[in-house]
């Protein structure tokens, strides 16, 4: 049986094709319009065939996006956006990263969408969907996304970083791979008790010697703030007698 599209994805960005990927694998029909191909005439005749419209395009232009069609009753919008807050608008976060490329469906399945108080859950937005869901007050959003910010992007950026200084001494992408395969593999099956290194040995006089290393180059001020989130982090903060960096500075 073919069934009528529920929904129009609006984009064709990195979400826009991951999702399209992932409604296809589960076989939800689905809509698109881009404005790279479609006309505004075009999208209005497709939001009239669709119950939702989902707005998979860059945070700034989602707002603008609904101004500039009133004809859109405003319970039919769903944004993606991990911090944008938007009165009546629904909203379901996919927590995870789209990069250009695809994935297999038992990621898409596991990803957790993040919705907000009042708003349809994912169940009711899209039934075919049995991915976990949450609900998040909309005060809380905005260091929610801080901290998926914290933790993914910045932990690539570290290790594109490490990556290209290594390969100025001949070291590849490839030869750094079961470092970060096993730095990961420890993290996912044993969160607590990951950190290795002389952080977690309490080893000042190495710590000190890092610093050295990295003074005056962008890392520098990376490194004292990671020592400083680390000692901010203990039950009861090492002693740090060597003075490396005073965690209430
Ligand atoms: N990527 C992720 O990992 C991720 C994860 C969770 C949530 N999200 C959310 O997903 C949404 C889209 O992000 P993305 O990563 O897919 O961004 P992206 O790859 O940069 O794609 C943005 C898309 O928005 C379109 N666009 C921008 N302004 C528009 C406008 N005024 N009218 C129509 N289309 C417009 C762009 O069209 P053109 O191609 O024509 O420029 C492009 O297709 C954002 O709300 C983001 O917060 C992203």
């Amino acid at each position: 049986m073919v069934h009528q599209p529920s929904h129009l994805f609006v984009g064709s960005g990195r979400l826009a094709k991951h999702l399209h990927h992932y409604f296809t694998l589960k076989q939800v029909p689905v809509l698109q319009w881009s404005r790279r191909q479609d006309t505004d005439r075009e999208f209005r005749e497709l939001a009239n065939q669709a119950q939702w419209v989902w707005l998979l395009i860059s945070d700034s232009e989602i707002s603008p996006f609904i101004e500039a069609h009133p004809e859109i009753e405003r319970h039919r919008w769903v944004h993606c956006s991990g911090c944008l807050v938007l009165p009546e608008i629904t909203s379901l976060h996919p927590l995870m990263s789209f990069a250009n490329e695809l994935y297999p469906l038992d990621i898409y399945s596991r990803m957790l969408f993040v919705g907000e108080p009042g708003h349809p859950p994912l169940a009711t937005v899209c039934p075919e969907l049995d991915n976990p869901f949450r609900r998040l007050a909309p005060e809380d959003k905005a260091r929610y996304h801080a901290l998926c910010v914290a933790a993914n992007n910045f932990s690539v950026l570290l290790w594109q970083t490490a990556a290209r200084e290594f390969l100025k001494w001949g070291i590849s992408w490839q030869e750094l791979l079961p470092y970060l395969e096993v730095t990961m593999n420890n993290l996912a099956t044993h969160p607590t008790t990951a950190l290795t290194g002389p952080l977690s040995r309490g080893d000042w006089p190495t710590i000190e010697r890092n610093q050295a290393a990295l003074a005056g180059t962008p890392l520098a001020p990376v490194y004292d703030s990671f020592v400083k989130l680390f000692l901010l982090s203990q039950p009861q903060p090492k002693e740090n007698t060597r003075g490396v960096i005073d965690a209430n500075a």
